[in-house]
């Protein structure tokens, strides 16, 4: 057997979550290969809305194992937090969530640290979720960071309070102002329930059950243009959000991959600073913000919006090596008389199909295709045969311009409002 990698192509929110949870029937484990409480994913079913962070989007599903990797960064304080609100509905998540021991730390002066890092920006900030990302990264690549398999050692408070002397110091040299005294007691309660929880070596973990002709599905978290080699640097995550922070971030070769699934919505949006070239400052972008919803689901932000963004797509499904693509919220859209498609870029006054090493808005502009809108709603179809044709045809300029079919198309937030495409040349429907 070879590992699915499901994986955003956007900046985050594309809907991983929801399909994850549409898809775990499929796999025996789902592994969360990278970033934190940074992500939200969000899931809908049974009139219960949840947002998960660190925990994988298979836990709501009996008999599957959800594993957090190496290649995650785990705040204790957040982790209990959602492991108390699946347990209030009745998820038995100690016998289907284990965690790496290699899996990284967030402390309390990583947040502290984040904060201080941003605010020293000023208005170059990242636009962070503030969660200890960055600071967490920098401690696990400097060598100074503290692990899921430390929690079990005698020195383990000892460890804590010399990375904790070196945060304070560069906390100092920020002239950040805080209480840490008011943070490390949920800290240390969030270190017990990780406790309780079973930790392995997630890597033979996983191999053995690929061995065992075990089906699994690695959950990416953020989106591609947040990937920190390839995103639109700086204002990207800290880690590799793409394809191969699958092989790194749960121990898998790369020769034991999959499908890529690359999940896109019907347009586009982006939380934090940093460019976003069909972005929508306008009406139209406020109308697309205000159907699709779009505030963060871990800081509530509001989400910019635009139009999407195909030469972007493209970049995106090159360096994933993406085999199947699933796009959401055409519902969205259903409000447009015409829609429009970016297909090129005016790059320095040059017409290029490709994202360039810079695409901030004083070096580029999008060209855009304008198609019809299929005007109608879609959250009650059931079957892709019930499709509009504009919708058809909107689907199939995409497929053409990238050359990868589109299995699924989601057209609500529930479960049940996805529309699986059962004749494209698809593996994972
Ligand atoms: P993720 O981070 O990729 O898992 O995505 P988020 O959960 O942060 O954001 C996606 C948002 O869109 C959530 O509020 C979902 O409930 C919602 N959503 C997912 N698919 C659809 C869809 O097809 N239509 C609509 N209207 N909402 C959707
Ligand atoms: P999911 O998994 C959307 C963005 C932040 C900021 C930048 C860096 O839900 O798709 P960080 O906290 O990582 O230092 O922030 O990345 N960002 C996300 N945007 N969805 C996410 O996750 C994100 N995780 C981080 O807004 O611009
Ligand atoms: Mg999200």
């Amino acid at each position: 057997m070879k590992v699915d990698v499901l994986l955003g192509l956007q900046w985050g929110d594309e809907g991983k979550g929801k399909i994850v949870d549409v898809l775990t029937p499929k796999y025996d484990i789902i592994g969360r290969f990278q970033g934190g409480p940074n992500a939200g994913h969000t899931l809908e079913f049974n009139g219960i809305k949840h947002v998960l962070h660190t925990i994988p989007s298979g836990i709501f599903h009996d008999n599957k194992i959800n594993v957090v990797g190496n290649g995650v960064v785990i705040d204790p304080v957040i982790f209990k937090k959602e492991i108390d609100a699946l347990i209030k509905l009745n998820v038995d998540v100690k016998s289907k969530l284990i965690l790496s021991k290699r899996a990284h730390l967030i402390l309390p002066t990583h947040r502290l640290l984040d904060a201080a890092s941003e605010a020293a920006k000023g208005s170059n900030k990242i636009g962070s979720t503030l969660k200890g990302i960055g600071p967490t990264y920098m401690d696990k690549t400097g060598r100074n960071g503290l692990r899921v398999g430390d929690i079990d050692s005698p020195n383990f408070k000892a460890k804590y309070d010399a990375l904790v002397e070196k945060h304070k110091q560069l906390l100092n040299f920020y002239n950040y102002q805080y209480n840490l005294e008011e943070l490390e007691p949920a800290f240390f309660e969030g270190i017990e329930v990780l406790k309780s929880l079973k930790r392995i070596e997630s890597e033979h973990y996983i191999n053995d059950a690929l061995n065992n002709n075990k089906a699994i599905l690695a959950e990416g978290a953020q989106g591609s243009l947040l990937d920190i080699d390839f995103g639109s640097y700086p204002f990207v995550t800290s880690s590799n959000t793409i394809c191969a922070g699958a092989c790194t971030g749960l121990g898998i070769a790369p020769n034991k991959i999959g499908n890529v699934i690359g999940i896109f919505k019907a347009y586009c949006t982006r939380v934090g600073s940093g460019p976003f070239p069909t972005e929508l400052n306008d009406e139209v972008g406020e109308q697309i913000r205000k159907s699709g919803n779009e505030f963060g689901s871990t800081t509530g932000r509001p989400r910019r919006t635009g139009w999407l963004d195909l030469p972007a797509l493209k970049y995106a499904i090159m360096i994933n090596g993406v085999t199947e693509l699933m796009m959401m919220k055409a519902d969205v859209l259903s409000d447009f008389k015409t829609i429009k498609i970016c297909t090129h870029y005016n790059y320095q006054g040059k017409k290029i199909d490709y994202l360039p090493f810079d695409y901030s808005p004083e070096l580029l502009s999008p060209f855009y295709t304008e198609v019809k809108g299929w005007h109608k709603d879609l959250t009650e179809l059931n079957s892709p045969d019930q499709m509009p044709k504009e919708l058809n045809d909107y689907i199939a300029f995409i497929e053409k311009e990238t050359g990868v079919p589109i299995s699924i198309v989601s057209v609500g937030p529930d479960r049940t409002q996805t529309l699986i495409r059962k004749g494209v040349k698809a593996a994972t429907v």
